[in-house]
């Protein structure tokens, strides 16, 4: 193996040695297996391809200084994985065997697993697909699940540096009542349109609005938004995003700074109310928001003046680093060490 530039990573795939595969036939779930190959091999009628039967997850692993390797809340995963699976119709997997397989992907990949002083991580990504043959529109009979794991640096490429986004009205990510609250590639396939348009354009991220009304905010492609106010932490709550991790868990850590936490519907307007703005999710961590285009409104937010992150969110940041990391105690048993 070459070595690896820890410290220059992307957020990008990487070969690692080992992925670890389950198989769903006949009403059970098989036992793990560990596989050398990148590749599956797939019926052409499988529903995964067709009919975007198909969900995924994506979770870190971290090397502390002490040099033992932390999983943050593989739980929750799990768990947003059998929604998920409810969601489109699979075979759900048992919360056990999802974490067996997590730690035994990082384990058979532990030299993947960047050293503490890059500030990097390693992306473990769990997929379930539906695989048997169907032409009808109806939900397979047999599913895979897999791990492969991945070794990353920072998802937005300038990191921790605020970014502009931008609202374009004339694209949707997920209807209401449609997929937007399960982890399912159509829900992606959907924002890679006005994505890579955004990127053309010099912002990082599209700021999705409420399909219906487009009036409230929802959330960005890949993370949930928040903003900051008088010391209050303020989130989305709507029908069509997905119910994020590192959300839940700067919730409570902003509540732990004594800050006021709130997730209720958030009008477009109050954004020119915000202190502070910024994307959360795992890949993302916090990526901090510059400004906000409404570009068909010709309207603008701006949340930093002297393109630096806030206070609040800067705290944010590092406390959940060192937790993740290991540098601080993890109070709420959000991590395990594998
Ligand atoms: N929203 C979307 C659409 C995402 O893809 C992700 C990434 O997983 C998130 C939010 C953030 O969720 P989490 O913090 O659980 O990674
Ligand atoms: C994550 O943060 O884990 C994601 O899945 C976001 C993105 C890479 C799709």
């Amino acid at each position: 193996m070459d070595a690896i530039d820890w410290s220059n990573l992307s957020f990008g795939y990487m070969k690692t040695d080992y992925n670890v595969r389950c198989y769903y036939r006949d009403g059970k779930w098989s036992d793990p297996e560990l596989e050398t190959s990148e590749y599956i091999n797939l019926h052409m009628a499988a529903t995964c391809l067709h009919y975007g039967q198909e969900a995924f997850e994506g979770l870190k692993a971290f090397r502390g200084k002490d040099g033992k390797i932390r999983i943050f809340r593989m739980r929750e995963n799990a768990l947003r994985l059998q929604s998920s699976c409810r969601g489109i119709m699979m075979a759900e997997l048992p919360v056990e065997r999802f974490e067996e397989m997590v730690l035994l992907a990082v384990k058979k990949n532990a030299h993947f697993v960047p050293p503490y002083e890059s500030g990097a991580s390693l992306y473990i990504r769990p997929l379930l697909i539906g695989t048997s043959a169907q032409v009808g529109v109806k939900p397979a009979k047999e599913y895979t699940f897999l791990i492969f794991v991945t070794p990353v640096g920072p998802y937005f490429k300038e990191g921790f540096k605020p970014t502009p986004m931008v609202i374009m009205r004339e694209y949707d990510r997920a209807a209401p009542l449609g997929t937007g609250t399960y982890k399912v590639g159509g829900n992606y396939a959907a924002s890679l349109r006005s994505g890579e348009k955004a990127h053309e354009m010099g912002y990082s991220a599209v700021l999705y609005l409420d399909a219906r009304e487009k009036k409230y905010i929802d959330e960005c492609g890949p993370a949930n938004f928040f903003g900051i106010k008088d010391n209050t932490y303020i989130t989305p709550k709507s029908e069509s995003i997905l119910p994020s991790i590192t959300n839940k868990s700067l919730m409570q850590l902003a509540e732990d700074m004594g800050m006021k936490v709130e997730r209720r519907p958030v009008l477009e307007e109050e954004l020119a109310t915000f202190e502070e703005a910024g994307a959360c999710g795992t890949a993302a961590v916090i990526s901090p928001i510059l400004r906000i285009d409404d570009l068909s409104e010709n309207r603008s937010y701006h949340f930093s003046k002297d393109g630096k992150a806030g206070p609040v969110s800067e705290k944010l940041y590092h406390k959940l680093r060192a937790i993740q990391y290991g540098d601080e105690p993890d109070k709420y048993g959000w991590v395990t060490v594998v």
